[in-house]
């Protein structure tokens, strides 16, 4: 017999399943996504070394692509998790695919020197420049 809290749990998990199941096109906010880290990405990204080359709004410039995610050159997918990883590590010159970008993506910002959380409030808001 399954003790009660077990119980909940399952009937918990099932529920969140089902809620998936309704919505399979929706794609989920990530936690760290919030309002909060969306509006200090959006000012590290907008004053900082991220616009110099993607210009601001992440619209594309000469040296760096659109983020608009109509086609990404180094992203699969697009996904939180992703961003954050290109952020924190940068792009290596050998790894650009559009030689018109001349400079390699520096990691954290170069000399924004981004610690973690802020690493996380940048993908934040460059996540929400695809996810309305
Ligand atoms: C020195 C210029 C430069 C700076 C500064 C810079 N980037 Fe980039 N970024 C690039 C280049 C170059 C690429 C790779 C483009 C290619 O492969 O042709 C890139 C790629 C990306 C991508 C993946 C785009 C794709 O199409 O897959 C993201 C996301 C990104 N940068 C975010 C940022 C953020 C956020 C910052 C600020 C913390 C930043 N970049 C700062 C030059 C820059």
């Amino acid at each position: 017999m399954l003790r009660p809290i077990a119980r909940s749990l399952l009937l918990a998990v099932a529920g969140v399943a089902a809620l998936a199941a309704c919505h399979p096109g929706a794609v989920r906010r990530p936690p760290l996504v919030t309002k909060a880290n969306v509006a200090l990405g959006d000012s590290l990204f907008n004053t900082g070394a991220c616009q110099r080359c993607h210009g601001k709004g992440g619209v594309g410039a000469a040296n760096a692509p659109a983020l608009d995610g109509k086609k990404w050159l180094q992203l699969k997918a697009g996904s939180y998790d992703e961003i954050v990883t290109i952020i924190t590590e940068g792009v290596a010159q050998t790894a650009i695919k559009d030689t018109s970008h001349r400079f390699a993506m520096r990691a954290r910002g170069g000399p924004m020197n981004l610690t973690d959380p802020q690493v996380q409030a940048v993908a934040a808001y460059v996540w929400t420049l695809t996810h309305k």
